[in-house]
């Protein structure tokens, strides 16, 4: 049984300070066990909201970073590595965002070599894939997806992939209040595993969880949720507020 995993990216929102209250106000909130939650602030923040975490002990909640870089260390002014992140208390990353993709020139060779240092440093990826509106109106989404993940998975070990989580997230219902249907995610969901199950086996896509992302909110999570394949989100503007996404996560399970 794959245990749900709803994720809160909070994108470039959020001091050290306004995380360090959102996390104490979240673990105050009623969180049942059986899913899993994870926090994906700033890189400024990710500190302070281990600071909350650590002592709280919770079992089922766990700090995200948005980004890595695939290299170890270096000269790659800016970046941050795999080993930083987890030295900072990550145990997920986020990685291929369609915003890193958009906007930062992401392309499924970088969003691979990333998905491969997360796993060596013993990070999870949430592995994000998705259409444009353009693609999907062209009828392209079938084809996108596969090839976001046959080229962004290409030559990972199938344990590792059974492990790892994916996020498919419409680039057109991101931030726009305009959710895909719960059927679309159904759908997306049995593309992506049916890739993976070529590439890695049965074991591997039927370990693999797939998350919906693109404007989920406490109404709307349950119709996801309720969609067999369908194993959690990834909620953006949801998750900067610790009482709705502390819902999120209880209706998730
Ligand atoms: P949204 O963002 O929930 O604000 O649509 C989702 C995401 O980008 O991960």
């Amino acid at each position: 049984m794959r245990t749900p995993i709803i994720a809160a990216n909070w994108k470039m929102n959020k001091t050290a300070a306004e995380a360090s209250s959102f996390t104490r106000e979240f673990l105050a909130q009623d969180i049942p066990s059986g899913v899993e939650a994870v926090i994906c602030p700033p890189f400024t923040a990710l500190e302070a909201v281990m600071a909350q975490l650590r002592p709280a002990g919770r079992a089922n909640v766990f700090l995200g970073a948005q980004d890595m870089h695939w290299e170890p260390k270096g000269a790659f002014t800016g970046e941050i590595s795999p080993s930083m992140i987890g030295a900072a208390g990550c145990s997920f990353v986020i990685v291929a965002h369609s915003e890193r993709r958009r906007l930062f020139g992401e392309t499924d060779e970088t969003a691979n070599k990333k998905a491969a240092a997360a796993l060596a440093a013993g990070l999870t990826p949430i592995f994000c894939v998705g259409e444009t509106a353009e693609e999907r109106d062209r009828g392209l989404t079938a084809r996108v997806l596969e090839g976001q993940v046959r080229n962004g998975l290409a030559g990972l070990a199938a344990e590792a992939v059974s492990r790892m989580v994916v996020a498919y997230e419409p680039v057109w219902a991101i931030g726009s209040g305009r959710a895909a249907s719960p059927a679309d995610a159904r759908d997306a969901a049995a593309l992506i595993r049916g890739v993976v199950a070529g590439m890695y086996g049965d074991a591997a896509s039927l370990g693999l969880r797939v998350q919906y992302g693109g404007s989920v909110d406490p109404a709307n999570i349950g119709g996801f949720m309720a969609e067999d394949g369908v194993d959690g989100a990834l909620v953006g503007g949801a998750g900067l507020d610790p009482v709705k996404f502390a819902r999120i996560v209880a209706l998730g399970r």
